[in-house]
């Protein structure tokens, strides 16, 4: 397997789909709702995806493809070359805001990671990594992330997880909030991840992501030596749904022993 020519397609795949979501912005948006009324998908999203798909398909004929909208393969393993793609992690942003969201792609194969990358296609930052070799902004390598106490952290978190919520008792995560430095909410969780990779905050908590939302962050996180896990501690399962926290060493297993082991 050439990874090196396999990373260069990516980047320019994702670069040249940003590009065209970037020339979008002067079109009329379709915006449709899939399984309630917040949950939206757009023409944009769609023809992103299929977009990348097509290219994937047309160098990598062998390789699987799982992709939110669902244009990809229906896969129950992780066998092979897989690209787990987000098209537009953010929706609700890139329609309300035309920012604060990105493209995800990542590249696992037989269940392991060997490409992240997020694609912040308004500010052209495209957040790259790859095990062993390294994560960049750009082409600035980003440095290792250092340990951080609870009191001095910018943790993520969106406010439904300390309101009345279906997933998690409120009151496990609010004295958590009141000790923290601050809280950010960002709405989309590839980019919250590679903010945890680039330091702006410093953990990132929440209760249900798919694998297209975390599988690009997850490798980026732990390539700078973040804990990626379950809020029990468990790892992140790729073909399932999980909840999901993010953290810089350190702070993690502070977190984890002082308030989500109350899960348990
Ligand atoms: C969503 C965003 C959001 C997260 C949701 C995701 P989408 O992805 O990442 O931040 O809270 O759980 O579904 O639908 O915009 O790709
Ligand atoms: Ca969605
Ligand atoms: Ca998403
Ligand atoms: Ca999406």
């Amino acid at each position: 397997m050439n990874w090196s020519d396999i990373d260069t397609n990516a980047k320019k795949w994702t670069r040249e789909a940003g590009e065209r979501i970037r020339s979008s912005f002067s079109q009329e948006l379709m915006i449709h709702t899939k399984t309630s009324p917040d949950d939206l998908v757009t023409n944009i999203d769609r023809d992103t995806e299929q977009f990348l798909i097509e290219k994937i398909r047309e160098t990598y004929p062998d390789h699987q493809i799982l992709g939110e909208e669902g244009l990809g393969d229906k896969l129950d393993k992780l066998d092979g070359t897989v690209w787990i793609i987000d098209p537009i992690d953010g929706t609700m942003n890139f329609v309300h805001q035309q920012r604060n969201f990105a493209i995800s792609v990542a590249v696992y194969e037989d269940g392991i990671g060997k490409i992240g990358l997020i694609y912040d296609v308004v500010h052209d930052e495209l957040y790259h990594a790859k095990p062993g070799e390294g994560a960049f902004l750009n082409d600035i390598r980003l440095p290792q992330l250092e340990e951080v106490e609870v009191e001095k952290a910018v943790i993520a978190l969106n406010a439904t997880w300390v309101t009345e919520n279906k997933r998690i008792d409120p009151t496990i995560l609010a004295p958590l909030i009141k000790r923290v430095r601050g809280t950010r909410s960002y709405g989309s969780a590839a980019l919250e991840m590679a903010y945890v990779a680039t330091g702006r905050i410093d953990a990132y908590i929440t209760l249900r992501l798919s694998p297209w939302d975390f599988a690009a962050g997850l490798i980026m996180v732990q390539e700078l030596g973040g804990k990626v896990t379950t809020l029990l501690g468990e790892p992140l399962n790729l073909l399932e749904q999980n909840s999901v926290f993010v953290s810089k060493p350190g702070l993690h297993e502070e977190i984890s022993k002082d308030y989500l082991s109350k899960l348990k």
